[in-house]
């Protein structure tokens, strides 16, 4: 059994128009999408602004109302309430904003941020926190004085490693990174990185890992899908995403990946011009009458893209790639 299977969940957000306030029509941010993580592995969720990847992430934690379909954590759907209380789900799954500044309590000082959890759900002496707090300052390679500071004091990378130390304080069995690192320079991206990658090893935890950026996943993530608004138009491994990939929004979104080769610059503004040109030329083959994405169809074993069947089965005997 997968540690989380997501089955066809939908949030919709209505929209309210008018002197009545009447619902006229609804926002789909999240509109069917299907996959699975499993215990120990970081899944990556990427797509550009707006796809619905911050929606998907709250609804994992239960931070959102889902429309319809399932999240399965150890067989039960934690869509409900009663189930998260059985299983001790918000304790088991935790999550890491977006924005550090904004997710941080600002008035509090960072020993009370990170033992809030704590305090939730473990019940310590005031002596054991305390130790516990510094433990895991250490672990994100924060000094002791930081314990009495507040958010403001902390620049981006050490506010978004309290956003660590705080997620891990219950020994929780997945954690939602909602772009980490997207806010930070790229040297202190490496670090932050570093850090999850460390104290996954440590502890076991999965990480449901969201980013635009393909190029920050790629040494994150063992699998990856890909977010088209609100539906997933390909699902892969890092092989099948990076040397594979089939739908023009992927290859739209590798093309994205920033050069940091200087002499590349110029083949690599090339292909990314390629790429652009086949999308413009092309949508329509992608998408379906209404430009909505196609449902997924499985490739092989592990690649799914969503396209129609003779289209995918064409891309797919282009790249080699045979069905399984
Ligand atoms: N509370 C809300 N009410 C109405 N619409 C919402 C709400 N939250 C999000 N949306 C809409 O849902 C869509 C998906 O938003 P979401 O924040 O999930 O995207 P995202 O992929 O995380 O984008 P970003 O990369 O900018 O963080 C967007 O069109 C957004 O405007
Ligand atoms: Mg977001």
């Amino acid at each position: 059994m997968s540690l989380i299977e997501i089955k066809d969940l939908k949030v919709h957000y209505p929209i309210r128009t008018g002197f009545w306030n009447r619902i006229t029509d609804s926002v789909r941010a999240v509109d069917g999408i299907t996959f699975n993580i499993e215990a120990g592995e970081t899944y990556g969720l990427v797509g550009e602004s707006g796809s619905g990847k911050s929606t998907t992430g709250k609804s994992v934690v239960g931070l959102e109302k889902v429309t319809s379909g399932s999240i399965l954590y150890k067989g039960q759907d934690i869509t409900k309430a009663d189930n998260r209380r059985k299983l001790d789900y918000n304790r088991d799954v935790q999550m890491i904003f977006q924005d550090s500044l904004s997710s941080l309590n600002p008035r509090k000082r960072i020993e009370d941020i990170i033992a809030e959890p704590l305090r939730n759900f473990e019940h310590l002496s005031k002596d054991d926190e305390k130790l516990r707090v510094l433990q895991l300052l250490d672990i994100v390679g924060l000094d002791a004085d930081a314990l009495y500071k507040y958010p403001h004091q902390f620049s981006g990378g050490q506010r978004q490693r309290i956003g660590v130390a705080r997620a891990v304080a219950t020994n929780p069995k997945l954690i939602i990174a909602d772009e980490p690192v997207s806010a930070l320079d790229l040297s202190v991206q490496a670090q932050v990185l570093n850090f999850m990658k460390k104290i996954q090893r440590e502890f076991g935890i999965s990480y449901l890992f969201i980013s635009h950026d393909l190029g920050v996943v790629r040494h994150m993530c063992n699998n990856i899908a890909i977010m088209n608004r609100g539906r997933l138009v390909e699902i892969g491994t890092r092989d099948d995403i990076y040397n594979h990939p089939l739908h023009i929004y992927t290859k739209r979104l590798l093309a994205a990946i920033p050069e940091t080769n200087v002499n590349q610059r110029e083949a690599h503004r090339a292909s990314r011009l390629a790429v652009e040109k086949v999308y413009q030329e092309q949508q329509s083959k992608y998408y379906d009458d209404d430009g909505e994405a196609y449902p997924l169809v499985q490739i092989t074993k592990t690649h799914a893209v969503a396209l129609p069947q003779a289209l995918a089965q064409q891309l797919a005997t282009q790249e080699g790639e045979v069905q399984a």
